[in-house]
């Protein structure tokens, strides 16, 4: 998604966006540019389609500058269509969409505007320009006055070196400062490398960068009192030393997992304790693989907790009219805390009177500002599109919220609770199958398709490990019910077809076993993965996958490991990036 920086310094900070552009990358774009304003009034762009690197070489003068990776949504990626968009005085950078930008730009061009590229963005430009009188501030406040829809913006003007307007509405903008810098950002990780201190914005407020200072005020400017905090040196982006951030993410989940449920026992559930006891249904929401643990959660929480849990994809949760209300608790997991659907979904459930409780791995984030409770999970910086310890780590803390909930309710703990701490060593002794999975991901590569089955909890991972090998080995996957394959999808096997099953729960086992004899009688290459010997030896399958054995309930966490690992193989032996999927974003901040 797109990306924005600003930047003001004490000397040429050419270099420093750069670098904070770099920053932005694993967020997924394909175009780039930068503005500054020197100190002898000048403005200059350069931007170009395709990487941040292509913006290297000799560079732009001036201590002020702006930045931005842009992923196309209005317009296709083009030199012209990259930001900053100018005009006159006024160079801009822009995340989110104006969804009237199309009855601004006919006025606009009635009024005798040219427009050099298709984007809703280089309407705010413009509007900028016409409505300058000298104040900066106030030309960027009133052409905001007349945008409908999410942005955030950072702008520059010649006639001010030193100082950048940039504001908020819908989506992030964090202010970040250092001994030598002050900066803009719209992603809280991106700066976490260049900044000591950051503050985010929330929506409608703007935050002037001016006289070696950084302030925060409404669209009148009037003064907002905001704290800024030290940036955790462990949210610092670092690089994947050698192999992909993928390989490395993976590599990190029982670190990950550990740090999380020292995090949760950590985390006092008093403040939620009414809504935890008395909530009369429940509703999670999520987005991709969020939503796949938010399923999770479903499933685990209702059979625990005997209350409804329903589970809905949060950018359908606002279009049923859904019966939420007071009384009610509403999760939303997301591990940017920043995907526009996910945040519109519990911006009505707040609205509707429903307690927000977010589970994200950003504790700055729009959806940890907007919750009433955050559960923060520990996973440490994800930079892979394809999210892996960041699912390992939402599922951890919902299974951790859905045994609060029991708790507060019947004064006991689930069966499976004394068993959270086993997790992290369980997980590393998931590796033990990456051999097997990488001779797997080598004999099919070539595949033109494949299944994910399970039952019952194994639904989810089923889903989740065909999520990711469509999304970076672009092999179409699909995971579903075991029971469902007689339902019309057997039509599919033919010689070869690769069926891959998840059986961890014992007593569905036999049955799972079924469906996927069933595959292999019509020419599958069949796979099982199991923590369950007697399933394993008992398995007609191609290739029996043993896993470590732990809680059957809480086997998800363990069974998807080796899935992530197989299609990140597949991946790479197909001759992809995993870190950066075709057409795919890092938090997704459009609707
Ligand atoms: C898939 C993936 C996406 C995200 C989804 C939600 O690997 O990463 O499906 O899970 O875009 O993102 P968050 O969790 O940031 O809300």
């Amino acid at each position: 998604m797109c990306g924005i920086v600003g930047c003001v310094s004490k000397e040429n900070c050419y270099e420093k966006i750069l670098s904070a552009l770099s920053g932005l990358e694993y967020r997924g774009y394909d175009s780039a540019g930068i503005a500054m304003v020197s100190p002898s009034k000048t403005l200059n762009v350069r931007k170009k389609k395709g990487y941040v690197s292509n913006l290297k070489g000799k560079p732009l003068a001036g201590d002020t500058g702006i930045g931005h990776t842009r992923w196309a949504t209005h317009g296709k990626p083009s030199d012209a269509n990259a930001h900053p968009h100018v005009s006159g005085k006024f160079a801009l950078v822009h995340n989110g969409i104006v969804e009237n930008f199309r009855t601004l730009k006919d006025e606009l061009l009635r009024q005798g505007e040219v427009f050099l590229s298709e984007t809703d963005s280089e309407v705010i430009v413009k509007l900028i320009a016409r409505a300058y009188d000298g104040d900066f501030f106030g030309a960027v406040a009133k052409a905001c006055e007349r945008l409908k829809g999410s942005y955030a913006l950072a702008v520059l003007c010649a006639d001010f070196p030193g100082e950048i307007v940039g504001v908020r509405q819908g989506s992030p903008l964090v202010a970040g400062a250092a001994a030598d810098a002050l900066y803009l950002c719209s992603d809280v990780p991106a700066l976490c490398g260049a900044a000591e201190f950051i503050c985010p914005a929330s929506d409608g407020e703007f935050i002037r960068i001016g006289g070696g200072k950084i302030c925060f005020c409404d669209g009148q400017g009037r003064e907002i009192c905001k704290q800024f905090t030290r940036v955790p040196p462990e949210s610092r982006l670092t690089s994947a030393a050698s192999g992909t951030f993928m390989e490395k993410e993976i590599s990190e989940i029982p670190r990950a997992l550990s740090d999380t449920l020292a995090g949760l026992t950590e985390t006092d559930f008093a403040p939620c304790a009414r809504i935890l006891r008395g909530a009369k249904q429940v509703y999670a929401a999520a987005c991709g693989t969020a939503l796949h643990a938010a399923e999770m959660f479903a499933d685990v929480a209702e059979s625990e907790v005997r209350c409804p849990v329903f589970c809905f994809a949060a950018s359908e949760f606002r279009y049923r009219d859904p019966l939420i209300g007071k009384d009610d608790l509403f999760v939303a997991v997301s591990q940017s805390g920043e995907t526009a659907d996910t945040l519109q979904a519990a911006r009505l459930a707040k609205e509707r009177g429903a307690y927000v409780l977010a589970v994200t791995n950003i504790a700055q984030s729009s959806l940890a500002s907007l919750a009433h409770f955050t559960i923060v999970m520990r996973a440490g910086p994800e930079i892979a599109v394809a999210a892996t310890k960041s699912y390992n780590c939402q599922l951890l803390c919902l299974y951790y919220l859905a045994a609060q909930m029991k708790f507060y309710r019947t004064q006991e703990f689930p069966d499976w609770f004394a068993s959270l701490p086993s997790l992290s060593s369980a997980a590393e002794e998931t590796f033990g199958c990456f051999l097997q999975m990488s001779a797997l991901a080598a004999k099919l590569k070539d595949a033109r398709g494949m299944f994910c089955l399970g039952r019952g909890l194994d639904v989810r991972t089923a889903e989740e490990g065909a999520l990711k090998v469509k999304e970076i080995a672009y092999v179409f996957a699909e995971g579903y019910a075991a029971g469902e394959l007689k339902h019309g999808t057997l039509a599919l096997i033919e010689e070869g077809f690769p069926v891959f099953t998840i059986s961890t729960s014992p007593a569905l086992a036999s049955k799972t076993d079924n469906a996927l004899a069933e595959a292999k009688a019509r020419g599958a290459f069949t796979v099982l993965l199991s923590q369950d010997t007697a399933a394993l030896s008992e398995s007609c399958a191609d290739c029996k996958c043993a896993l470590p054995a732990l809680h059957e309930k809480l086997m998800p966490v363990l069974a998807v490991i080796p899935l992530q690992y197989f299609a990140c193989r597949m991946c790479l032996l197909r001759g992809y990036d995993p870190d950066k999927p075709r057409n795919l974003a890092k938090s997704v901040t459009v609707e």
